[in-house]
This record gives structure tokens, C-alpha cells and sequence, in this order.
């Protein structure tokens, strides 16, 4: 017997100008589960990828169970025992739990279907593993957490003794990630080895054996899970010692500067996602909106900067009704992190420098009589990098090449360099390495301490319990509840992000 379920050794797989992973190493044995740990970018998908033969290695080796194979197509990977759960699930959401799980199975049996004794083994798997699923369900009618169950029933119904599980608690709620947690322990104790990507060091110390971290496309280390801690896997991921917490005073909230009332807005497949939203946000408090992504929260934030319409209600800025005109809404003293940052925040061809005046470049300092005036553009630029920590080689560095963190410095030092009234910040840590992430909380509490108002829309629970000094809790495009972080528990928060009262 191998003493490895599986290894990679020195993979190396190259993308057009970057080198996804770059001779990277890793061991998994039957029984364990192993975390892959990275940031965003680091390489995790793509090693997985390999390993699941939907990328052919430039270089290095894969064994299963001591010996080599070839990465020929998750077909082939998936006859050898190994199952994907992929970060967007590859169901038929038409069909029943029991059709999906079976999908393409069939064909095991002898050339032909037999339905009842398929569904006597989804049941049973069920049951052993507590998957619970209802078979006749249709899928495309589940919740999120429920689906990703149909997966993984999908992945063991097809023999899987490995399976692979990229990102999976980034779609759930808490309590849904508590549980699917449980399911893996279950797993792990029945033999089956598991390779659990994620970028949350609390899964990571809470479930795993042991633990591989990716920086940059190469292997930075493995540790003993019990032996690592919190600061120990934050430093291996990011390569240098970070703070974890945010310090802030208490805040004295003045006069509302955002109210949300009873406002819909529709989607882009005209569906009202959000649907009756009503809260508001004075100056000095930072409220954050909690919720499972997907809940109208994009469309929330888009019709409150002015970018989509409001189907009906209102949503008022310093006393002034917003309308779909995201300049005017801008004038009134609004600064806004978009969510997406590559498509809404930055123009990746230019300069910082440009990048920094993007919404003021015909203004004075940075233009007089239409002549703009490069001087005052780079030496605010010159200010800001110093100021908001941008780590770039000069000014004139386009920003396409800056990594997600600096980019993401370069939006927030631009918005909130001046004093504003209101700032949106959507997702302002997604995809930003630990230490930017630090640094990023640490100038939305400056800006609230300055007097202004600030909402922060984010799917991660420990950046809303970090910031906020009052918790939104959005749920299918309403405001469930508004609650006092220090009364509240994480649990009490998953539970209304379920949808569920408490
Ligand atoms: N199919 C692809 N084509 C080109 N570049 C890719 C492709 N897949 C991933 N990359 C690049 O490889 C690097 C690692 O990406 P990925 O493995 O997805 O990281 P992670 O899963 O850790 O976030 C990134 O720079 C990404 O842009
Ligand atoms: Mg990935």
C-alpha cells in the first residue's frame, strides 16, 4: 500500500504570461482531510484542476495510490475515484435530486437504467454520511448549501474515495458551512481523503488534518493543522506578520445621511431583487449589510450610487431623492468601492496617476481651461501611494499589473481621500491579502470617525462583526433585521441570512 492516496510533485502549469503554479507539491492519504489555503490568484483551482485532469501539467507528477497518472479529463479522473465539487455547480436545475446524482452514471448498469435500485444507493449514501437530500426535489428549487450536497452525493455515487472541494463555504451560511464541516469529518472517518481550498483560516484551523499554503503559485509550506494557528497561517499566506483585528472607538452617530425606504429594484432579468428594502445609515456609524450573496444586495448597492433604477420607494442622500445618475449622485458627497473593481473601479490600462483622478480629471487641480495639468495629477498620486500604502514601483505603473490588494488601495485612496458624506463599500476586502485587509477596515473606520456615514456590504461575517456598529441582515432583497453587534451571535446572524426568524 502507498503511503499516499495522492501526490503532486513539482507541478508547474503556465497561462499566458503567468505561472499558475510553479513546481508545486502536496500529499493527501486516505482519511485525511487537507486544506489548501491561498489567496485569491495563489493557484489553488488551477492545482486542483490538474489533479482532476481538466489541465494537462507542463511539468511534474501526479500518483494515485503510488502511481503515476496522466491528467486525461475529469472523465478519466473520475473512473480512477476522484470527485470535483466545482465552485459553481454543474447540476441540471430542470431535473430531481436522485436524476442529477444518477446523470450519466447509468450506463454502470449493464447498458440500461435500474431506477429503484439507483435510488436505493443514493439513500443509502444519504443516510451514511448525513447528506440529508429529498430525491424527488427538483434542484433548481433548493437552496444553495443543498445543492452543493447533490454534488457531493453526485461525486461518492460515483465511487469517489477523493474528493476535491474548491471554495465550497463561499455560497453558504454559516450554519450551512457548520454542517457541511460535519459531513467532511464523516467523510474523512469512512477513508475518503479530502482536499478542502479555501481562504478562511477559521475552516481551515477548525476542520483540517493538515494544511498546504499556495503563495503565488508555489507551495510556501505544510503544517500539522493542530500545530498552526491563526497568525502562523496568515503570515505563510500573505509572507509577512499581519494584525488580524480592527481597534475602534465607540461611535456617537449624528443625523441620517442615507435613508432606504420600502425601495425595489429589479435585476437584470427584471426579476425585484431587491423588494421592499427599508434602513437607513447616519453620520458616524459604519452599518453593515449581512446576507448570503445573491440576495439583492449588488442591485441595492447599484440603485443607491444612481447606476440602476428604482422600480419603486426611494432612497435619499442628505436630504436629496437619488435618481439613476450616478455623477449627480457622486456630487452629493458620495464615495463608492464597487464590488467589482477590475470592471467598475479602474481603468487597468492607465497609470495610478490617472487611476486616481478618474472621476476629477477634467476638474481643477487636474485640468484648467481643458489642459490638463499632469503636475497636480502626479503629486497627488505621489501623496495618495504614500498615504494609503500603495505598493508600486512608481506613478506611472499601470494598474493592471498592481496585485488585487494594491489595486483595491488605489480605489479606496481615491475615494476616500476627500471627506465625503456617505461612502458604499461593496465587497472591500474580496480577493485583497490580509495585511490590505487590515489596512482597508482601518480607513473606513477613519472615514466613519471623520463624521461620515458608511455602509459595507459583505458576504464574509467576520469582516460585518468587525466593522459594523449596527448589522443589516439581507435576506431575498428585504431588511430581516437591524441588530447591535455586541448582543448578537454569529449563529443568530446565519439563521436570518437563512431566512429563518429568530
Ligand atoms: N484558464 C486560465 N487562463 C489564464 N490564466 C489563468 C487561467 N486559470 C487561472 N489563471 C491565472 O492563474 C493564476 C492562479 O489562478 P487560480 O488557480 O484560479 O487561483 P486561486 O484558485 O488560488 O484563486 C491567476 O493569476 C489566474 O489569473
Ligand atoms: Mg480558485
Amino acid at each position: 500500500m502507498a503511503e499516499f492516496l495522492l501526490e503532486a510533485r513539482g507541478l508547474t502549469k503556465r497561462f499566458p504570461g503567468v505561472i499558475a503554479n510553479d513546481n508545486v507539491t502536496m500529499s493527501l492519504k486516505a482519511g485525511e482531510i487537507l486544506g489548501l489555503l491561498g489567496e485569491n490568484g495563489a493557484g489553488k483551482s488551477t492545482l486542483v484542476k490538474m489533479l482532476f485532469g481538466i489541465h494537462q501539467p507542463d511539468e511534474g507528477k501526479i500518483l494515485l495510490r503510488g502511481e503515476e497518472i496522466t491528467a486525461d479529463g475529469p472523465g478519466e479522473a473520475i473512473g480512477r475515484g476522484i470527485g470535483m465539487v466545482h465552485q459553481h455547480f454543474q447540476l441540471v436545475p430542470t431535473l430531481t435530486v436522485a436524476e442529477n446524482i444518477i446523470l450519466g452514471a447509468e450506463t454502470t448498469q449493464a447498458g440500461f437504467l435500474n431506477r429503484s435500485k439507483a435510488e436505493e444507493r443514493v439513500a443509502e449514501l444519504s443516510h451514511r454520511y448525513g447528506l440529508i437530500v429529498e430525491p424527488g426535489d427538483i434542484v433548481g428549487e433548493l437552496p444553495v448549501g443543498i445543492q452543493q450536497r447533490v454534488e457531493i452525493l453526485k461525486a461518492l455515487y460515483r465511487g469517489a474515495e477523493l474528493l476535491i472541494l474548491d471554495e465550497p463555504t463561499a455560497v453558504l451560511t454559516p450554519q450551512e458551512t457548520d454542517e457541511l464541516l460535519t459531513i467532511l469529518r464523516g467523510l474523512a472517518a469512512d477513508g475518503v481523503g479530502i482536499i478542502f481550498i479555501t481562504h478562511k483560516l477559521r475552516e481551515v484551523l477548525e476542520v483540517t488534518d493538515r494544511v498546504t499554503v499556495l503563495r503565488r503559485g508555489k507551495t510556501v509550506g505544510t503544517m500539522v493543522t493542530s500545530e498552526a494557528t491563526t497568525e502562523s497561517l496568515a503570515e505563510l499566506m500573505v509572507g509577512r506578520a499581519v494584525v488580524l483585528r480592527v481597534d475602534k472607538a465607540e461611535n456617537e452617530p449624528g443625523e441620517v445621511v442615507l435613508t432606504v425606504d420600502e425601495l425595489k429594484v429589479r435585476d437584470d432579468r427584471k426579476q425585484l431583487s431587491v423588494d421592499g428594502a427599508t434602513f437607513e445609515v447616519r453620520a458616524g456609524e459604519i452599518v453593515g449589510i449581512a446576507g448570503v450573496e445573491g440576495n439583492g444586495q449588488r442591485e441595492l448597492v447599484e440603485a443607491i450610487t444612481g447606476i440602476r433604477s428604482i422600480a419603486s420607494g426611494q432612497a435619499v442622500i442628505a436630504g436629496v431623492r437619488v435618481s439613476a445618475k450616478p455623477r449627480s449622485v457622486r456630487q452629493l458627497g458620495v464615495a463608492y468601492i464597487p464590488e467589482d473593481r477590475e470592471r467598475d473601479g479602474l481603468v487597468g490600462t492607465y497609470s495610478i496617476a490617472d487611476n486616481m483622478v478618474l472621476a476629477s480629471y477634467n476638474q481643477e487641480p487636474y485640468a484648467k481651461r481643458g489642459l490638463r495639468r499632469f503636475e497636480a495629477i502626479a503629486e497627488n498620486a505621489t501623496k495618495l501611494v504614500e498615504r494609503f500604502d500603495v505598493r508600486t514601483p512608481d506613478i506611472d505603473t499601470s494598474v493592471k499589473s498592481l496585485s488585487g490588494g494594491n489595486k483595491q488601495k488605489v480605489i479606496v485612496a481615491r475615494e476616500l481621500s476627500e471627506e465625503k458624506k456617505l461612502v458604499i463599500a461593496s465587497q472591500p476586502t474580496r480577493g485583497v491579502d490580509v495585511g490590505s485587509i487590515e489596512f482597508i477596515h482601518n480607513q473606513l473606520i477613519a472615514a466613519r470617525d471623520r463624521g461620515a456615514a458608511v455602509l459595507v456590504v459583505s458576504a464574509e461575517l467576520d469582516e460585518i462583526f468587525s466593522l459594523s456598529d449596527r448589522i443589516a441582515v439581507i435576506y431575498e432583497g428585504k431588511i430581516a433585521a437591524v441588530l447591535d453587534p455586541d448582543s448578537t451571535t454569529r449563529e443568530e446572524i446565519g439563521l436570518l441570512m437563512a431566512g429563518e426568524k429568530i
